[in-house]
């Protein structure tokens, strides 16, 4: 084990830029005045010592059938169960529960992505008739009932959450992937997920051209019958309903046009099934340290109070609210915070089809300006993007926003004050709210009317929400300690997954072995859940995220494990090993380098590099394509042969290579650091 030291990897964390301590921004006196929480009593009431009874605060922002008599249940930890006797639904609570009073109000704005489209205005009727109507194909067509699970691959339209509506009514279990995903890693969470059922889209509007995405239903479906997942339907929902537009023919018996089955299905209405809070609700899949991706099983009543419960604190939804998260819904985000909290909320929340930028740098503030968002909620990679390309256009256009959120990855203090004073005009409260897939919602942020902003900081636990900071032999490093350590959260919460579909044990593992007290204890007090993040604690309690600790980058705000990219790397028969490393980038935050070593005899070629490119594109996504690919003549290893990533990372961030003496081929160092940096 002496060489414990030598494979330390190149962690984002460690190429992280510590920033320092910035002063506070405060909230102003208008937006004060409006805010749902302005009631500082919240951080008693939710202390650790009226734990876990404070989350009923969140659990009566939902409507039951039947309420829940035990708040939270340990004994099977650490999958902790919350609500248990509750029964509940998710599209009787985003749908039904606001016809009443809302009926004739948008739920969802969809801006197509080109201008001369019109937006199309959703109303809580419309969406009503539409879930029913989905909700209804899927149990007749497809017979689908609770507890199946269902496969989605569909870009941004309104159909996305219809389906996933539809599918909550059910008590079916919706995956959605990503649309920018490959068919291949659509295959891969067919297989993991035994979805017999994959719903996706024809096409979709992206920088202007319409994109075939049928193509990539067709590769799901044969690659996921090569694992022995047999896909029996896939319905296709149409960008322009019966038209065709996409040059992918339609399969025989197996293929059907969503909209042409809807029409057998004109006017049905399907009761909403009264699930067990803790049924699952869905899966999303996310990267970690191996290469095959977890499915992230969430809850439904706990998931569903909590993302409630914070977009209506910290997003500071009102019904009369419109709102905008630029994110995509194949993200957690946007099951979170585009459609499962504000819709619980009754807002009106808006769905971006397209990219940023398109036509020009200034869509996104006439999007803000044409429908009056004053909400708006985006990732520091959009925010680096909207300022590099038009850093004087938000002016331009007339919109107020009273509120923005940041997510997904450290903001700069100087991207954040582009976005403070220039976006925000100075007058809207940010937060910037640090969670994760695996959360279901945020775990620090500020409560914008409560807590003064920091550039640069994420800001103090939630409510309820208790991180702890810890070294590497478990110590807690206290706040203002002035290091970086393993933040963890000491207490359970609503919103936490409830283990990694079909995979209990690599749960457990990845998450809560770490620091756990007792294996056996029912106590959730010995559980600490481990984010996977580096973080310092300034004296105020405000959290300053550093990044991932593991195997896993994060590409514009997106999750991806380095074995994943190497892994589809290997796929190319030329490759004989392959490593990735994280690259700091002024847009994206972080890029991946590859790194590839050719079996004996082979010589490296740009075509050779092209094919690796485009082998991590097929197997992933575009999201996943590398800076470079930089063929090396070996790789800088130690001498028990592990691939010293750490180097690699230092040499393609121009940074310190360290002592490199105790490598079996120093001086490899020296020839690619040449190559790279030349
Ligand atoms: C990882 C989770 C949460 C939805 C989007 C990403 C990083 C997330 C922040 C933030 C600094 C952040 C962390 C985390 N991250 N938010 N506000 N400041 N870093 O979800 O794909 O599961 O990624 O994103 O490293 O662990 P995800």
């Amino acid at each position: 084990m002496a060489e414990k030291k030598e494979v330390v990897e190149t962690s984002e964390a460690q190429i992280a830029v510590h920033w320092g301590e910035e002063a506070y921004y405060e909230p102003s006196a208008e937006f004060i005045a409006q805010a749902n929480m302005t009631d500082s009593g919240i951080y008693e009431r939710f202390s650790l010592d009226n734990f876990p009874n404070c989350f009923k605060e969140y659990a009566d922002l939902l409507d039951w059938y039947e309420y829940w008599d035990t708040i939270l249940d340990t004994s099977d930890a650490p999958c902790w169960k919350w609500f248990v006797g509750g029964k509940v639904n998710a599209s009787y609570n985003c749908v039904d529960r606001h016809l009443a009073k809302h009926k004739n109000k948008t739920a969802i704005h969809f801006v197509p992505e080109l201008e001369e489209e019109k937006t199309e205005h959703v109303t809580f009727q419309e969406l009503y008739v539409r879930v029913n109507e989905m909700a209804a194909l899927l149990q007749d067509f497809c017979g689908l009932k609770a507890g199946d699970r269902v496969t989605l691959h569909l870009p941004m339209t309104p159909d996305l959450p219809v389906t996933m509506l539809a599918c909550a009514r059910l008590g079916v279990i919706h995956s959605q992937v990503f649309g920018g995903f490959s068919g291949k890693s659509c295959a891969d969470r067919i297989v993991d997920s035994g979805s017999n059922v994959l719903i996706t889209a024809d096409s979709y509007y992206r920088g202007g051209k319409l994109i075939d995405h049928k193509e990539k239903a067709d590769t799901a479906v044969a690659e996921a019958k090569k694992a022995g997942q047999t896909v029996d339907k896939v319905l296709v929902w149409q960008r322009y309903p019966g038209k065709n537009s996409t040059p992918t023919p339609m399969v025989e018996g197996l293929d059907y046009f969503t909209n042409d089955v809807l029409k057998n299905y004109y006017g049905k209405i399907v009761e909403p099934v009264r699930m067990p809070a803790e049924a699952p609700l869905f899966l999303m899949y996310t990267s970690g340290t191996t290469g095959k991706p977890k499915g992230c099983q969430h809850g439904t009543g706990g998931y569903l109070a909590y993302v409630t419960g914070t977009s209506k604190f910290v997003q500071d939804i009102h019904p009369e609210d419109v709102y905008w998260c630029m994110a995509d819904i194949g993200w957690i985000t946007g099951h979170s915070y585009i459609v499962y909290g504000p819709l619980a909320l009754a807002a009106s929340t808006v769905i971006y089809e397209g990219i940023p930028t398109y036509p020009d740098a200034g869509r996104c503030w006439r999007i803000a300006q044409d429908l009056d968002v004053n909400i708006f909620h985006t990732a520091p990679t959009a925010i680096r993007a909207l300022r590099k390309v038009g850093p004087d256009e938000p002016a331009k256009y007339n919109y107020k926003f009273k509120h923005m959120t940041t997510v997904g990855e450290p903001i700069e203090p100087e991207v954040w004050k582009w976005y403070y004073n220039v976006v925000g005009r100075g007058e809207a409260a940010i937060v910037d709210t640090w969670w994760q897939t695996e959360t279901g919602g945020f775990l620090c942020s500020t409560i914008p009317a409560l807590k003064a902003m920091k550039p640069g900081s994420a800001g103090p636990g939630m409510p309820g929400i208790h991180p702890v900071i810890y070294d590497d032999e478990g110590k807690e490093l206290p706040a203002g300690a002035g290091k970086a350590g393993n933040i963890c959260i000491r207490n359970p919460w609503p919103g936490g997954f409830q283990t990694i579909w079909g995979d209990r044990d690599r749960f457990v593992s990845t998450y809560y072995e770490r620091y756990c007290r007792d294996k056996n204890s029912k106590n959730w007090e010995d559980w600490p859940y481990l984010t996977g993040d580096a973080a310092v604690e300034a004296e105020d309690g405000y959290f300053r995220i550093l990044g991932r600790i593991d195997d896993v980058i994060n590409v514009s705000g997106h999750r991806l494990g380095t074995k994943e990219l190497e892994s589809a790397a290997l796929v190319v028969q030329e490759v004989a090993e392959a490593a990735v490393v994280p690259v700091k980038h002024d847009i994206k935050g972080i890029e991946p380098d590859l790194y590839v070593a050719l079996k004996p005899g082979i010589e490296g070629s740009d075509e050779i590099a092209a094919k690796i490119s485009k082998a991590i594109v097929d197997e992933i996504g575009a999201i996943a394509r590398p800076r470079k690919v930089w063929i090396v003549p070996d790789m800088p290893k130690t001498r028990s042969g592990k691939i010293m990533r750490r180097v690699l990372g230092a040499i393609s961030n121009k940074g310190d290579v360290g002592d490199t003496m105790t490598l079996a081929n120093p001086e490899v160092v020296e020839e690619i650091t040449k190559m790279v940096q030349n």
